[in-house]
């Protein structure tokens, strides 16, 4: 029975410790292993190290139950564990080709200290290709082990990240085991039976994010395929997405030129069902710690096979262009920003997270530094974080309110509820060039003009 199992989960960041404490909430008992003394302590203290709905408490009950056990001891305990999942960092190099330095870790690890008939699956997200490279080295550390590799690429979402370990919407398993493969789908139908006690309407806030609203929830696809396809499978599904994101959003310059209204173009375009709505939100670009990165690891291993993937590089570029476009045309309509007061509301790269990686907010910050502007910013969340990135460059407030303050212009950069739902006809005398720029499209563009304001959306 899976469920008796002992389970090993090593790297504790979004994936890895939204894994371990859902495991353990539902029966299993999980060594949650990370090099970060910090981040370790911090675990046993019952509450993650970044910002995601449910978490908490989740690490709260599974160490309350004595299920879930956070250390930096790799010595002690992963002897025991019967699977290793592997949920390391696999961050860009300066070429935009994959870091795997911690994915090898791992595996030399597990060659040194797995039990016998370890099920070893690797859920990081790493080039095509890896899992070979990754075996050979596991089989010259120790050639005596007995052991199965499995390549389970994670699609879990920052913000919904424990609603979508409970709920994930596909589960793809490649290997040369098949054994081992169903005993991995095993412990996902276990997780799925295991979540009757599980209150999941409250972490599902941000579980819809970019999705439209018909989107199926029952159970789970499993797909089963070849270690390559799978490993495949999780950076071309990112890459797609990416892709459409930057299709609507080259879309939404035309729509700027031509007076169409790229939410209405994309409403009737996403009806047609072999295209769909989801990630057809024209706005200021994405980021985050997955699409910027598997984008260009994706190109750079295509380069290493002799495959040119242009269709990729130009998602890229259209990516990387939109907040300027952004800031082009809020000099069109208010002339200069020297001086100027622009209160930036959001920084995060995403609602429902504190992570600012790579996003597109912290840009059009400095952008906006660059005009010689000044910037005030909030964020419900993302405020520790984006410090590190801005640093002095800016002003930091504790509320919509005092970031408005003696603004000239409302810059909305991440589509936080809290942002989106202000009434910011309150405070309209505040904003001295009434402008509001809507960089995500969410606001009602109709009922901003009447409060008497002018409004800067993204191709609308
Ligand atoms: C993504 C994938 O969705 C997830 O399946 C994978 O496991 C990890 O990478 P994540 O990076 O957490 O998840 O966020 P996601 O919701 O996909 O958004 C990524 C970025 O794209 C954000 O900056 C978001 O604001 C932007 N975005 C998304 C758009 O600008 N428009 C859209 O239509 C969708």
């Amino acid at each position: 029975m899976v469920r008796k199992k002992k389970i090993a989960v090593v790297g504790t960041g979004y994936v890895g410790l939204s894994f371990a404490a859902v495991l353990s909430n539902v029966g299993y008992k999980v060594f949650a292993f990370d090099i970060d003394e910090e981040k370790i302590e911090t675990i046993k203290k019952g509450k993650a190290y970044f910002s995601e709905k449910g978490l908490d408490e989740l690490i709260s009950s599974g160490l309350k139950k004595g299920l879930l056990v956070p250390t930096t001891s790799y010595e002690d305990y992963l002897h025991e564990a019967d699977i290793v999942f592997s949920c390391v960092g696999t961050p860009d190099n300066c070429d935009g080709s994959s870091n795997l330095d911690h994915v090898f870790d791992v595996g030399k690890i597990v060659a040194n200290l797995g039990k016998e008939g370890v099920i070893f699956v690797q859920k990081s997200t790493v080039p095509v290709g890896t899992g070979r490279k990754l075996m050979k080295v596991i089989e010259e550390e120790n050639p005596n082990l007995r052991y199965s590799y499995i390549s389970n690429p994670e699609f879990l979402a920052e913000g919904s990240a424990v609603y979508d370990t409970f709920k994930m919407d596909r589960v793809v398993l490649g290997g040369d085991s098949s054994e081992a493969i169903d005993y991995v789908l095993g412990l996902y139908k276990s997780i799925n039976e295991g979540m009757e006690d599980i209150d999941l309407d409250a972490v599902s806030e941000f579980a819809h994010m970019y999705r439209a609203k018909n989107n199926g929830e029952e159970g789970f696809n499993v797909v089963k395929t070849n270690l390559e396809s799978a490993e495949l499978i999780k950076v071309t599904s990112n890459a797609f997405l990416s892709l459409k994101i930057s299709f609507a959003n080259s879309i939404s310059l035309l729509c700027n030129q031509t007076g169409a209204d790229i939410n209405e173009v994309m409403d009737g375009v996403g009806m047609d069902k072999r295209i769909g709505r989801s990630f057809l939100y024209a706005g200021r670009g994405y980021g985050g710690g997955c699409f910027p990165k598997d984008v260009s690891g994706l190109i750079s291993i295509a380069k290493e096979h002799g495959v040119d993937l242009e269709i990729m590089e130009a998602s890229t570029s259209v990516n990387s262009k939109m907040p300027n476009e952004i800031i082009k045309e809020v000099k069109e309509k208010a002339g200069s920003l020297k001086n100027k007061r622009i209160a930036l509301l959001g920084l995060s790269f995403k609602p429902g997270t504190s992570d600012v990686r790579k996003s597109p907010a912290i840009k059009l910050a400095n952008l906006l530094i660059e005009e010689k502007a000044f910037v005030q910013t909030y964020d419900p969340k993302a405020m520790e974080e984006a410090e590190k990135e801005l640093k002095d460059s800016v002003i930091y407030t504790s509320s919509i309110k005092e970031a408005l303050e003696e603004s000239d212009i409302v810059m909305i950069a991440t589509e936080w509820p809290e942002l989106t739902n202000y009434d910011y006809s309150k405070h309209i005398n505040d904003i001295k060039d009434k402008l509001i720029v809507d960089c995500q499209n969410r606001l009602d563009k109709e009922k901003i003009k009447e409060q008497g304001f002018d409004y800067i959306g993204v191709g609308r």
